[in-house]
């Protein structure tokens, strides 16, 4: 059976809403071969459909229909880490392993930039799938059916601290409520904090992180659907964090932290629970450089 490994992401980093997006050390695993008929299993308490309506099956079988062959069936083991409607990429996870899966099986026919364009026209927008399948921090455009990416790879010592609400906010819902026109300036405010975010990342300059992930274009928009969000940016900020935004859609709001600040965890654990937010889940994680891999079995 193939084993496929693919890590979580996180989209936007504040200005760069629908372009950038990065992966990180939190993992779902989907085991699949060829079958006749469909068989899906959970591998763990996280409810998925198990018919064809299941997003693993869907991508898989797209990959297929793009290769002109016919898909008997599979049998499809999730293990589902990533938490699922937290702007954390659990469903672009599903689309790559799919995707990834179909096309181990058939042989590799398509190349890295064809999975590349069939996951984001398949997600809508490339900034979750294609980080989770290459990795690192990804900027890309979805032009003409094609997507137009920059992979690079991150500082493996910088902390991502997710900090994750325990409601789910539906990517849908989170898009409908963004206005269709935004003023000149906010466009420009946008554009020129994306451009620093990448360049402070990769240049090492964290300093300009928090003025990079400054946002006129959804941010203002989605926090007020995430209860006490600015109490908890405010907090992140306190305790020395570089930089704190809303990862992709929401609600689960993302904090880069220096790898020095060994207690920031334990101290955003007790602003959380002060703030009545108990049930709120924070995992502290690094970048993935590596995206998606298909694991060797033992
Ligand atoms: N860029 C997308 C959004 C990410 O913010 O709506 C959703 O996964």
């Amino acid at each position: 059976m193939l084993n496929i490994r693919i890590p979580a992401t996180s989209a936007n980093l504040g200005a760069g809403f629908d372009a950038l997006g990065l992966a990180v050390s939190h993992y779902n695993y989907v085991r699949m071969e060829e079958a006749d008929g469909l068989t899906i299993r959970s591998c763990d308490e996280t409810a998925i459909p198990t018919d064809e309506s299941n997003l693993v099956y869907i991508s898989a079988q797209t990959v297929y229909l793009q290769c002109g062959k016919t898909l008997s069936g599979l049998v499809i083991e999730q293990e589902n880490n990533i938490p699922m409607t937290r702007g954390l990429g659990s469903s672009s996870a599903c689309i790559i392993a799919g995707m990834v899966g179909a096309n181990m099986l058939l042989g590799q026919p398509m190349g890295i930039d064809d999975l590349v364009d069939l996951a984001a026209t398949v997600e809508g927008h490339p900034d979750n799938t294609t980080p989770a399948l290459l990795g690192g921090i990804v900027t890309s455009v979805l032009s003409g059916g094609r997507v137009h990416w920059v992979k690079q790879e991150v500082d493996e010592h910088l902390r991502f601290v997710a900090l994750i609400p325990d409601f789910e906010m539906k990517t849908s819902e989170a898009r409908a409520c963004l206005p269709h026109l935004v003023p000149h300036r906010d466009a420009v405010y946008n554009l020129s904090r994306a451009a620093l975010f990448s360049a402070s990342l990769l240049s090492g300059k964290y300093e300009n992180l928090r003025a990079a992930v400054g946002d006129r274009l959804h941010q203002p928009y989605r926090m007020p659907m995430i209860v006490k969000s600015q109490e908890v940016f405010d907090a992140a900020y306190a305790h020395g964090a570089y930089a704190v935004y809303v990862s992709g859609a929401g609600p689960t709001l993302m904090a880069i932290v220096s790898g020095e600040i060994t207690d920031f965890v334990p101290c955003m654990r007790h602003e959380l629970d002060m703030l009545g937010l108990t049930a709120w889940e924070i995992l502290d994680l690094s970048i993935d450089n590596r995206g998606t891999e298909v694991i060797p079995d033992d």
